[in-house]
């Protein structure tokens, strides 16, 4: 039996989980949204601090909820990257001071890795399986061989999905993280074929979107009604009839079902290219887009390969998804040592585990 702490401060997000077995006993997650939804996206110093004010308490928490004794933990599953520097050494700092503390192993977790990963958690995943993973920061295509062997076989050349989904809800005066609400949006919409498929016209697995987020810009200045006069505090309490006549419930399920086309469409060429992979995953905080999810399933069942997507909840960050990523390298008896630096977004980050 190993009971695993797992640590997440990446971005925005505070997350402590324990983990015995692969099952999880129990997590806290403590959000940062109200705090940077005013500006339009995180900003860094803000996120930082708010993860070195609430983490210390929030283990604590954990640990009472739990009823476990810190000297029962096995080992600490960190996230080491990628994320922003401030906040992953928040994480990261309190993960070695503990590993040493407690004398037990340390391992820093990929975070984009633990994102595919948490498919797992409540479905066993065949492998090999291509995996696409959508979150704020990252649109990539992966071969994963096994929970420990990813190759990363495309990418996006500029703005992550999440990113457009974002930026696109900041135009409309939508608060950050404005993913879900163009989500809600979209669904109640039709999709009138607006824009036009971005980087498709190739054979790669690259992604760009970075034009259809200027294309959306574009076709806002021309219908200058549809963003919002005032942020809404909750979409739910809209009227729709009024933002139905706006046209913005189209322009959104437009939006969405053209990037859930893009995403369909570099899968399928990811399969053609990997005949071996058995399975399809689809992951990250951007799976949880209902027409996505849909389209995704759409897709699996005319290929007739399975699909694993977390559930919406499991989709979005959690410390959960790293303490379970982390199982698999303390299964292979692999850990880190107290020197291990935190990784930004854009670097690799290597494999240089020593043995437990
Ligand atoms: O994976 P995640 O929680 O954090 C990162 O590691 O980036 O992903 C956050 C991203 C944000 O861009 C957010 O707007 C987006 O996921 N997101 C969604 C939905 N829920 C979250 N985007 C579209 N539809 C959703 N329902
Ligand atoms: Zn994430």
């Amino acid at each position: 039996m190993a009971l695993l702490l797992g640590i997440e401060t990446s971005c925005d997000d505070t997350g402590v989980a324990l983990m015995e077995d692969g099952k999880l006993r129990g997590e806290l997650l403590s959000s940062q949204d109200k705090l940077h939804a005013v500006y339009g996206g995180v900003v860094p110093e803000i996120a930082s601090r708010a993860h070195l004010e609430i983490l210390p308490s929030l283990f604590q928490r954990l640990l009472r909820d739990c009823g476990v004794g810190m000297e029962e933990i096995d080992a600490i599953c960190v996230t080491r990257g990628p994320g922003l520097m401030g906040s992953l050494l928040v994480g990261l700092g309190f993960a070695k001071g503990l590993a040493m503390g407690l004398e037990i192993p340390l391992i820093g977790v990929n975070h984009l890795h633990a994102h595919v990963l948490a498919a797992a958690m409540e479905k066993e995943v065949i492998f090999p399986a291509v995996a696409l993973l959508i979150s704020g920061g990252h649109t990539h295509l992966y071969y994963v061989k096994s929970p420990t062997e990813f190759k990363l076989i495309g990418r996006t050349l500029d703005d992550a999905v999440g990113e457009a989904f974002d930026k696109v809800a900041k135009l409309l005066n939508l608060p950050y993280p404005g993913g879900r609400y163009i989500d809600q949006l979209a669904s109640k919409g039709e999709n009138r074929g607006i824009f036009t498929l971005p980087y498709v016209d190739n054979q790669n697995l690259d992604f760009s979107f970075s034009g259809i987020k200027t294309a959306v810009l574009n076709y806002i200045q021309v219908n200058p009604g549809l963003p919002f006069s005032s942020m809404p505090e909750k979409i739910e309490t809209m009227d729709l009839e009024i933002i139905r006549k706006k046209g913005l419930l189209d322009m959104c399920a437009s939006f969405n079902h053209t990037i859930a086309r893009t995403l369909v469409i570099k899968l399928k060429r990811a399969l053609s290219m990997y005949p071996h992979a058995r399975a399809i995953i689809v992951a990250g905080g951007v799976a949880a887009n209902s027409i996505i999810r849909s389209y995704m399933e759409d897709f699996c069942r005319e290929v007739s390969v399975p699909l694993f997507i977390p559930s919406p909840p499991r989709c979005t960050d959690n410390a959960a998804m790293i303490a379970f990523a982390g199982g698999f390298w303390y299964k292979r008896r692999l850990c880190h040592d107290l020197f291990i630096d935190a990784i930004p977004r854009g670097k690799e980050i290597p494999l240089d585990f020593k043995e437990i």
